[in-house]
């Protein structure tokens, strides 16, 4: 499609959007977390409705029944088709809804006029399908009179079934129905007078769902108490379309990003293939273009994530597993583009992607620091150890440890573990040489090494701690102190790799790779006086899991912890939430106070394996 020349910026197009449905009677709402609250059946706000859930289903908005946004998203079940021109795993998504109001001739007819009046979209260039029907719902002919009545011929009116026309529940069980989608033609010839759904120049941009069904857990559609509108407009296609484009990265939106990319990788978007030797030699081709655009999408995802109002870290489970995803394939996407590791650095795209859109999400602005601060500690831990990981990779890839055709779900794991790769990762990887991994056998590894922690976490805590007399009790409180004065003064994300304590003394392993000068090590020694002298007090509390994950409670590296869990907060007035110095995941017991430890010294830092250092301590008399 020839550019439009009426509104094209993303920036205008979202406020062309509010101020239309303002004048329709919309009320505008603020973007919802990208975390969602109280639906532990998805990771991410995955769409605009998602966060109006109850209101779809009869709660009143205080608002009124017509809203209007602008929705921060993200789905990470399109993470495979990243990559194309159109899908993102973050993206912005403008919506309207109507709670139990207007319904599919008004919903239809104010798309319809945004998009041609305001937007200028020529409907030359346009497309609809609707509802086919089946046993849950009948066929949406009343949507499709609509469009007809507003001048879409029929041979632009597809009907498809649910698998194309139906939309939700956002989770497993909720609000849904069926949806009347809308397409413009891309490409830049005319466009065909017939829509064909298959072919791929013609871009969906914006979906009216009419949800009147409530999805149960059993798999049945019930009639909902209201029937709501709930619209989606992804703001990167339009903005693309408007444009001119038949690709999202060539907007404003990601154009400085891959600006950036191209000089830092010396390789031009416009060039497809590119051949490169990978490593030791081996020669692969990769389409430079979709790197790229994988590289921009994941560090725009990153910093939304760590840029949220729900605080998320990279982690090995649920939103902060797939956060580390985003940087640690970010990071070796660069690496494959031709960048030696020593010069991977994505702290300057983080930076810029916060300067691009801070004007829009005060909010990066001001957790600037957080979001750098966290990419650095990740990127830093990773780099470590990507290099040789992707040798044992190679190896094992090509058949010089294994003679399996699959990569076997041990060696998956051992790749997991000792060289922090991603399962995804692996597999990306294999794919690339078109072999196989045993995922299976990886996820069977995986619950056993998980089990086997937890045993020796036990067995640790029996030979530890089973006594619980005062002395181990204090050392054991002693050991969190530790733990945290490490990462106060390493300035890294110190995890425990494991704990032995005796009535005598404490032995701490942690990650960490180089001996501690000796002025660390008396920093670390002060730090852990000094709240010991500062007399804070220790609360136990149990709360679910994911509640303790959230309050940034921190637990032991890769272990699995049960679904109500015991935190452990040291601090001045922990009651009260004032000056917290550690919460941690922990089965205790604890001192009440940390003036009974009295003094705290390190007699000894060593090696305890790769990557790995131990540290030995004990509490003295003053
Ligand atoms: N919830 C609908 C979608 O995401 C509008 O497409």
């Amino acid at each position: 499609m020839k550019p439009v020349k009426k509104i094209t910026k993303a920036r205008d197009i979202k406020k062309a959007y509010l101020e239309f449905f303002k004048s329709k009677n919309h009320k505008i709402i603020d973007s919802a977390s990208l975390i969602p609250e109280n639906d532990p059946t998805v990771l991410f706000t995955t769409a605009g409705m998602h966060p109006l859930v109850p209101f779809l289903v009869g709660q009143q908005h205080p608002l009124g029944k017509r809203v209007a946004n602008v929705q921060k998203c993200l789905r990470t079940g399109d993470i495979d088709e990243v990559g194309d021109t159109t899908h993102h795993t973050f993206f912005e998504m403008m919506g309207n809804w109507s709670f139990g109001d207007y319904f599919k001739k008004e919903a239809i007819e104010m798309s319809f006029e945004f998009l041609t009046k305001v937007l200028g979209i020529p409907i030359s260039h346009f497309a609809v399908t609707c509802f086919k029907g089946d046993n849950d719902a009948p066929c949406d002919e009343e949507s499709a009179k609509v469009w007809l009545g507003l001048g879409v011929p029929e041979e632009r009116i597809a009907y498809l079934d649910k698998k194309d026309n139906w939309w939700g529940p956002a989770g497993e069980t909720g609000p849904c129905g069926p949806d009347t989608e809308m397409f413009v033609w891309v490409g830049k010839e005319d466009p065909p007078k017939i829509y064909d759904f298959e072919n791929g120049m013609w871009v969906e941009i914006w979906n009216d769902v009419f949800m009147a069904y409530d999805k149960t857990k059993e798999g049945k559609y019930l009639p909902l108490k209201q029937k709501n509108v709930d619209t989606g407009l992804g703001l990167e296609r339009v903005t693309s379309i408007l444009q001119g484009f038949d690709d999202n990265y060539r907007t404003e939106l990601f154009w400085p990003i891959i600006e950036n990319i191209e000089k830092l990788t010396k390789k031009k978007y416009g060039q497809k293939n590119d051949q490169h030797y990978i490593n030791k030699g081996e020669q692969c081709w990769v389409d430079v273009r979709k790197k790229m655009r994988v590289i921009a999408d994941h560090l725009r995802a990153t910093v939304f994530i760590l840029g949220d109002e729900r605080a998320i870290t990279p982690s090995n489970v649920d939103q902060g597993y797939i956060l580390r995803r985003f940087i640690r394939r970010t990071i070796r996407n660069i690496r494959v583009l031709g960048v030696i590791i020593e010069k991977v650095d994505l702290l300057p795209f983080i930076k810029q992607i916060i300067e691009m859109y801070q004007e829009d999400y005060p909010l990066l602005g001001d957790k600037k620091d957080f979001i750098i601060n966290e990419v650095s500690k990740e990127q830093t831990k990773f780099i470590r150890t990507l290099e040789k990981g992707l040798n044992k990779f190679e190896n094992i890839a090509s058949g010089k440890e294994s003679n399996h055709e699959k990569i076997s779900g041990q060696d998956a794991f051992l790749l997991f573990q000792s060289f922090g790769f991603p399962i995804e990762m692996t597999i990306e990887l294999a794919n690339e040489r078109k072999i196989e991994v045993d995922v299976k056998s990886f996820n069977e590894e995986y619950e056993k090494h998980q089990e086997l922690s937890r045993k020796g976490a036990e067995k640790k805590f029996k030979g530890g701690l089973s006594d619980a007399s005062e002395e181990t009790t204090k050392l054991h409180t002693a050991t969190h102190l530790l733990g945290e004065a490490l990462n106060n003064v390493l300035k890294e994300d110190i995890k425990q790799r494991g704990s032995n304590i005796t009535p005598e003394r404490l032995r701490f392993d942690f990650n960490f790779d180089r001996k501690l000068t000796s002025e660390e090590l008396k920093a670390v020694e002060e730090e852990v006086n000094k709240v010991i002298e500062a007399e804070m007090e220790i609360v136990r509390a149990e709360m679910h899991l994911k509640e303790a994950l959230d309050l940034g409670a921190c637990g032991e590296f890769g272990a699995k912890y049960p679904e109500i869990v015991s935190v452990y907060t040291i601090g001045k007035n922990v009651k009260k939430g004032l000056d917290i110095y550690s919460k941690e995941i922990c089965m205790g017991p604890h001192v009440n106070n940390t003036k009974e430890l009295v003094k705290f010294k390190i007699k000894k830092e060593q090696s305890s394996s790769s990557g790995v250092r131990r540290i030995k301590a004990v509490l003295v008399k003053e």
